[in-house]
């Protein structure tokens, strides 16, 4: 057993993710696929010499020591994650945990669950308490429901395992071979504010008034999930950005895209993107589009001109790490 410093930091990253078909499908059963970026979340923590528990996050610009009754709202999923990892390890010891992290907030990037990921590892890893992922993974969900209501857990699997999964609520994931070659995601930001719950909850109500056509298109969306892994297994580019294309279309008959997501989308696709489509939970929030080396470029500078955050990623193979202190 390594014996950890009082003032010795243990830094736990963990991915966010973008999802390329089926998102708001999945939460009633349907299949999604879902792919870790560059973008991470980072969790540092160590013992403090006294008893508190002080919890800080960088980008929100909150703090919170719930050992002294002070609890910020924006932190309540994060303290139950550090109540529970300390309740389990019987622990009596003040601990500092501070985030920082490289994605979006409410972005549709899996920001919350990352962290909550990130979060989980570091605590399990300063306490000793030799949690599998599974069990991190499980941990993390459980302080997303507290942020989405009613996630489909999508988002703390794919910040857990990396890569790219193929995700069934409650049926678990499958990792899927990723063979697109000199292609890259480009993300842009429409600037609108979201709210996953909210969207999730708009789309089921619209399925309860609707659900004789709407289960087609669920149906469609389980077609096109299956037809997409086909395309990354193949390496299909073309196939790709067609089944992207057609999933925008999906997404805005349950009534998540506006005005300037399609902008967005059509932008992108105009300027070369082989396709471009909302990502995660719409209403606000990113579009992500496939491009070639080709159009990169091109399409790049012109979603610069009606977006405020244009950015490149790729597919990401590292889940959760614990990294080296920096
Ligand atoms: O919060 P977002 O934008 O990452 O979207 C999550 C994806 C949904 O399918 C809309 C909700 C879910 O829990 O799967």
């Amino acid at each position: 057993m390594v014996s950890i410093m009082a003032n010795e930091w243990i830094v736990a990253s963990a991915p966010g993710k973008v999802i390329l078909a089926g998102e708001h499908f999945v939460v009633k059963g349907e299949p999604a696929i879902a792919m870790a970026i560059s973008l991470r979340a980072r969790a540092y923590v160590r013992f403090r010499e006294d008893k508190d528990i002080v919890i800080e996050s960088e980008n929100l610009k909150v703090r919170s020591v719930p050992t002294r009754g002070i609890v910020k709202e924006e932190l309540i999923p994060i303290v139950s994650i550090v109540n529970k990892i300390v309740e389990m390890s019987n622990c009596n010891r003040g601990i500092e945990l501070r985030i920082k992290s490289e994605i979006p907030p409410a972005s549709g990037m899996g920001s919350s669950a990352a962290v909550a990921v990130a979060c989980a590892a570091a605590l399990n890893e300063l306490l000793n308490l030799n949690l599998g992922l599974d069990e991190i993974c499980k941990i993390a969900y459980e302080a997303e429901v507290i942020v989405h209501k009613k996630p489909s857990g999508i988002d703390n699997t794919i910040s857990t395992y990396g890569g790219v999964i193929l995700y069934r609520k409650g049926k678990g994931f499958e990792s899927i071979q990723y063979n697109i070659k000199n292609h890259k995601f480009i993300l842009a930001d429409s600037g609108l504010p979201r709210n996953t719950g909210v969207m999730v909850s708009n789309v089921l109500s619209l399925y309860n008034k609707y659900e004789r056509i709407l289960k087609h298109v669920y149906k469609a969306s389980r077609e096109l999930v299956m037809m997409v892994v086909d395309a990354l297994r193949k390496g299909d580019a073309e196939m790709l950005g067609d089944l992207m294309n057609i999933n925008h279309g999906l997404l805005s008959a349950i009534g998540v895209s506006n005005a300037k997501l399609e902008e967005l989308v059509y932008i992108a696709r105009m300027n070369g993107a082989k396709g471009a489509k909302i990502t995660g939970a719409g209403g606000g929030g990113f579009i992500v589009a496939l491009v070639d080396n080709s159009s990169y470029s091109k399409v790049m500078n012109a979603l610069r001109t009606v977006s405020r955050r244009v950015f490149v990623t790729e597919v990401s193979k590292d889940g959760v790490k614990i990294e080296k202190d920096n």
